[in-house]
């Protein structure tokens, strides 16, 4: 079954229906509309993180296995969010990645604010090299 849409008119000034254009070619969008969707959708993501309502978080984190495993802040840090935030750690993904480094991936979901939070305290520890916070919800459509 065909999904439903409805068809709207967008105007915009030639220039830049030049570049919307060429970043649609360049990232390989089959057309401008779904291009146009997933904007909306990113903009709908972002308002509900402004606005503190529930989202998912992916963060990922790479850090040095002795630094952080040693102090086991990386996860009583975790363990106390849960229980005093309004988030839950939905699931965590470990890798060794070589004999210093793991990579590890934490799904949240909750308040952004409260996620946003929990990032910070995490990125802020001792011995995490690199990291990142992901947030998403699903879109009305
Ligand atoms: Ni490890």
């Amino acid at each position: 079954m065909a999904e439903k849409v409805t068809r709207i008119g967008v105007s915009l000034e030639p220039e830049l229906l030049d570049a919307f254009d060429r970043q649609v070619d360049r990232v390989g969008y089959k057309s401008r509309s779904e291009a146009i969707r997933d904007l909306v959708r990113a903009s709908l993501v972002s308002e509900k993180r402004a606005s503190d309502e529930v989202v998912i978080g992916s963060l990922t984190v790479l850090y040095n296995h002795d630094e952080v495993h040693g102090a086991e802040d990386f996860v009583d840090i975790q363990h106390q969010a849960q229980h005093e935030s309004d988030l839950d750690v939905t699931a965590t993904l470990h890798i060794h990645v070589d004999h210093d480094h793991c990579l590890e991936v934490v799904i949240l979901q909750g308040r952004a604010g409260a996620i946003e939070a929990l990032a910070d305290k995490l990125l802020a520890l001792k011995g995490i090299k690199h990291g990142q916070l992901v947030l998403t919800a699903v879109p009305p459509a």
